[in-house]
């Protein structure tokens, strides 16, 4: 991540490439690019392959929480235990590094060693998660329900869309890399929503239940801001149920793989029983 970074020319400003490295840099999970290289992984393709898919997930992701944390989004001023992008830099430039981290993954992307049919393939999955109707969508609606309130019907549909859509389409980065079936597509696909929900969720339990210690981000605020949350709709004790309702699903769906599957499988734990 870091070298891609370094290999913008010097026609990129000093102060973009340090809010871009800044942000990319920060002490995150990496869970994305890790889901790619593990889906990968599982159906016996070499990792070192999807890297630069891992790579281009992250950039995304780190794009859409440079916005998300802007005063016109949740408006944030702590993110993985650092002042978020606006706070350390400023507004505008925290939104030109936004949009250099995003078109910069899809240039990374290509840089990685597979036939060209893949590269589009990948290409596709990642613009049509990201985009107006995965997590820009959801982030949209997200907002949209601050104001307007909604339903646990609209609820599921927003986290599916905004953290949901980057997570099923880490996964199916990976079985392009591996050179996967399309029934591999099918059941990853499948994986990645089930945790995509629980993610989502785990995150608004951590919002509650959660210190700032912990996670590296304010809590409380979604109540605040009057989220739709899960915790709002549903409750903790539901919340929780149905988190870990997602992730049986999840691992019972990859009990096709057997014990191959047993990383992702534990991964999908991990979202649920996780502090930060
Ligand atoms: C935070 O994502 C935003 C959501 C989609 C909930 P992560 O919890 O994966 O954030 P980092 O990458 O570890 O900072
Ligand atoms: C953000 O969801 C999802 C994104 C697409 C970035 P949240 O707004 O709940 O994420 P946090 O809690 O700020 O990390
Ligand atoms: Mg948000
Ligand atoms: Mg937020
Ligand atoms: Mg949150």
């Amino acid at each position: 991540m870091n070298r891609s970074i370094d290999r913008l020319g010097p026609r990129c400003p000093e102060r973009l490439r340090e809010a871009c490295r800044y942000s990319l840099l920060g002490p995150g999970k990496r869970l994305r690019p890790v889901l790619c290289l593990m889906a990968c992984e599982t159906l016996g393709g070499d990792r070192r392959l999807a890297i630069p898919f891992a790579i281009a997930l992250e950039m995304i992701h780190c794009y859409s929480l440079i916005h998300d944390d802007l005063p016109a989004m949740d408006d944030d001023d702590l993110r993985r235990g650092r002042p978020t992008s606006h706070v350390q830099f400023d507004e505008a430039t925290a939104i030109l590094a936004g949009d250099a981290l995003q078109c910069l993954a899809f240039e990374t992307l290509l840089r990685a060693e597979l036939p060209s049919e893949k590269l589009i393939e990948a290409c596709r999955l990642l613009s049509q998660a990201a985009g107006a109707e995965g997590m820009v969508a959801g982030q949209m609606d997200d907002l949209w329900a601050e104001k307007h309130g909604g339903d646990a019907v609209l609820l599921a549909s927003i986290h599916a869309r905004k953290t949901g859509a980057m997570i099923r389409a880490s996964v199916e980065l990976g079985v392009v890399a591996a050179g996967g079936t399309t029934k591999d597509q099918d059941i990853m696909a499948a994986y990645g929503e089930s945790i995509g929900i629980a993610f989502q969720i785990a995150d608004d339990l951590l919002d509650v239940e959660s210190s700032v210690e912990n996670t590296g981000k304010r809590t409380g605020k979604d109540q605040e801001r009057g989220k739709l949350t899960y915790p709002a709709i549903h409750g903790i004790a539901a919340s929780r149920e149905k988190a870990e309702r997602f992730v049986a699903q999840a691992e019972e769906v990859l009990s096709v793989y057997g014990s191959k599957a047993a990383p992702l499988q534990q991964l999908a734990r991990y979202i649920i029983d996780r502090s930060h």
